[in-house]
């Protein structure tokens, strides 16, 4: 969702100008880095204690995983849909993913992610994909009786909100992504939010490996141990200072625009997708179900010849379980010994998976489409596609 302009260009070159490029500069009293000025106004925006910024959403989730203690013995359950790097994260850190089915509103089925809970679970995932928001409740309910903790993946849903509440500050920590398809972006960076100290100082030290050496270090009262490299810079964190002033409005103008396309399709026949939160949802697509996966292909080819473009999340590639072929193959890392699948302490996990095992994903991924909202769209160009929508759903009624 790249809007990116002359201010963010400006931050960049003043931070380039002042030569102070990594956040671990000694400073003069009282003057805060780029970085941590964007971690103090992104937990304020998110609403929580604490904020890490990161150079990804995976180093966000792995550093959130490694917040939350997690490693090998542990399992971690993950929604069949989602991009490749949440299951990723878990086998960075040395645990095990345990694949659960969505439900009809294509994220995480809180009762199927029940199901799959071990005496090895340590954590749920809850993945809002495309800026639409999980069931929350259902999550939370099920991850509080059963002892385990949530990490939400709110990497494609930066600045949604559920209940009133930001996406990736309901469970125990949130993790997100600034990549360059993102609300937000500077091109690849991440971040950590948590209201848990522990988890927090466990982030902040796995992120940098140089952290037995800062300053903060007298205020952690963990002590550091070897961390990885995940430290963001001050250019980037500087453009995402900026980023975050937009993101409020750049998610009024999608919603303002969805809303219109709620409205022009209603007597249409089209159904939306059931929605967790409409108004949380980030509306960055515009979400319909479909009786079958046939329609919902006859659909898409009438809006193709409308002229509006659209997407099945089923042709979305590694966002699929089923295209997770390293996973699915159990080639957990470059060397045999750090491989997950071959730890000892996973040994006694059960888990196996195979291309057919969530076939209620694969059915509800094939039967629903997408079709991409933009706040740059003008007016004249949203009500050529609702138009469109509308003849294509015209078409697709007299065809039955
Ligand atoms: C759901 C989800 N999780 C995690 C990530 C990883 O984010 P990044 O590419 O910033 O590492 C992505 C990125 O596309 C994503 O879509």
């Amino acid at each position: 969702m790249l809007k990116i302009g002359q201010q963010e260009a400006k931050a960049a070159a003043k931070v380039i100008l002042s030569r102070n490029l990594i956040r671990f500069l000694e400073r003069k009293a009282g003057q805060l880095s780029e970085c941590a000025k964007f971690e103090r106004e992104f937990s304020e925006k998110m609403g929580t204690k604490y904020a890490l910024v990161v150079t990804s959403g995976t180093g966000a989730l792995i550093c959130s995983l490694a917040g939350l203690g997690i490693g090998p013995g542990d399992e971690v359950i993950v929604p069949a849909y989602t991009f490749m790097a949440t299951p990723v994260a878990v086998l960075a850190v040395g645990a095990i993913p345990v694949i659960a089915d969505i439900d009809e509103s294509l994220m995480l089925d809180p009762a199927d992610a029940e199901a799959k809970i071990t005496s090895r679970t340590k954590a749920i995932i809850p993945v809002h994909m495309v800026g639409l928001a999980s069931n929350m409740d259902g999550i939370v309910r099920v991850a509080r009786k059963r002892g385990v903790k949530v990490l939400e993946d709110a990497c494609q849903a930066d600045g949604g909100s559920y209940g009133g509440k930001r996406l990736g500050s309901i469970g125990d920590v949130g993790a997100y992504s600034f990549n360059y398809y993102k609300n937000i972006t500077c091109g690849e960076g991440g971040a950590v939010v948590t209201n848990d100290p522990t988890v927090y100082e466990r982030a902040i030290i796995h992120h940098d490996p140089g952290t037995a050496f800062r300053s903060h270090r007298a205020d952690l009262r963990i002590a550091p141990f070897t961390g990885l490299h995940f430290r963001m810079n001050e250019i980037l964190a500087a453009v995402l200072r900026v980023q975050l002033r937009r993101v409020d409005g750049l998610l009024a103008r999608l919603r303002e625009q969805k809303a219109r396309f709620v409205d022009a399709l209603a007597d249409t026949g089209l159904k939306l997708l059931p929605n967790n939160d409409p108004e949380g949802d980030c509306a960055t697509v515009l979400a319909l179900s479909f009786p079958s996966e046939k329609e919902a292909r006859r659909y898409m080819s009438l809006l193709a010849s409308e002229g509006v473009d659209s997407e099945t999340p089923i042709d979305s590639d590694r966002h699929i379980y089923s295209n997770w072929d390293p996973i699915l193959a159990r080639r957990g890392s470059y060397h045999p010994a750090l491989n997950a699948f071959a730890r000892p302490e996973n040994a006694a996990s059960e888990v196996e998976y195979s291309e057919d095992m969530c076939p209620r994903t694969l059915d509800l991924l094939s039967r629903a489409v997408f079709i991409d909202l933009h706040p740059d769209s003008t007016a004249a160009a949203v009500r050529k596609k609702i138009d469109g929508c509308k003849r294509a759903a015209d078409g697709l009624a007299a065809k039955q």
